[in-house]
């Protein structure tokens, strides 16, 4: 990590500015702003800009292609003279007053050289994480054992599936479904099993919200934080369910009964607001109906 205070030279510039987040509308104010005249700083806490749109395979209402949308101004951003991209980085501090600010950022380490760098992806696939020997430290962590059933699963879906690579992410389904989420000693039986490398599976259970790799509650509690579901209100269902279950969204309950978590659109807006339990989805949900639909479970 590295800190670093941002001070440009804006002599040729209108003035400098920071924004902080490089998801869809910090692109588009940045370009804006640099189409101004202005220097921009874009900066933003993740690897790489595009934010949560880019995880998008359809924006709401219209279904656009979300790509679509959004590559020509990644592109835009990129290549812009008046745009300084800063990414996986986060705000320090702030200094100064209106017209006079000094941020100081920290840079995260990227352990990768961005002169060379041409984002091809190859150290991802060819990453050799799974066979890193990590130091000693006073807390040794012993892998849970795989037991007899587990190998027993774990073999009969391997040999079932005739093409485990190209079907990683059902392989990671089942395996999901089976244990409620993705423990990290069994996908490194995966790994030693067919040699797919760990790093690729790790990165597609943290790429898809449906995949965890803690573990779940007995059973999912998902509140729809979609645009139709925000709008009827649920915000302060969250803030309920988080009350009852003393638990934030992300959480499991001490007794691993529910993991509460937020999710864009299930897909039955005209229901709006709406939950879903495991597989069961409650439309029209109030605030005062959710202790009556916990006790359900
Ligand atoms: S926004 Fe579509 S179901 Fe909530």
């Amino acid at each position: 990590m590295s800190e670093a205070t941002l001070t440009a030279d804006i002599s040729n510039h209108v003035g400098a500015v920071l924004v902080v987040g490089a998801g869809i509308s910090g692109m588009q104010a940045a370009l804006d702003l640099a189409d101004g005249g202005y220097y921009v700083y874009l900066l933003d806490s993740e690897p790489a800009i595009g934010g949560l749109m880019s995880k998008l395979d359809k924006t709401f209402p219209t279904n656009d292609c979300a790509m679509c949308v959004m590559s020509p101004k990644l592109v835009d951003c990129g290549r812009h003279l008046n745009i300084e991209l800063i990414t996986y980085a986060d705000v320090k501090g702030i200094k100064g007053e209106p017209g006079n600010y000094q941020v100081s950022i920290l840079r995260k380490a990227k352990s990768v050289d961005e002169e060379k760098c041409t984002g091809c992806g190859e150290c991802v696939t060819s990453c050799p994480s799974r066979y890193i020997v990590r130091a000693p430290t006073d807390e040794i962590r012993y892998a849970p054992a795989l037991g007899e059933e587990d190998r027993d699963f774990l073999d009969r879906l391997l040999r079932q599936e005739p093409d485990i690579e190209g079907n990683l992410l059902s392989v990671l389904q089942d395996i999901s479904t089976y244990y409620r989420y993705l423990p990290e000693h069994i996908l490194e039986y995966v790994a030693d099993s067919t040699g797919i490398p760990l790093a690729r599976m790790i990165s597609i259970a943290t790429f898809y919200s449906a995949f965890s790799l803690e573990q779940k509650g007995e059973h999912t509690i998902s509140v729809c934080a979609g645009t139709a579901c925000h709008v009827k209100g649920s915000g302060p269902i969250l803030s309920r369910l988080e009350t009852i279950l003393g638990v934030e969204s992300g959480g499991t309950t001490a007794d691993r009964k529910f993991t509460l978590q937020t999710v864009r659109c299930i897909g039955c807006c005209a229901l709006a607001p709406a939950i879903r339990i495991d597989e069961e989805t409650y439309g029209f949900v109030m605030l005062r109906g959710l202790e009556k639909i916990l006790k359900e479970y």
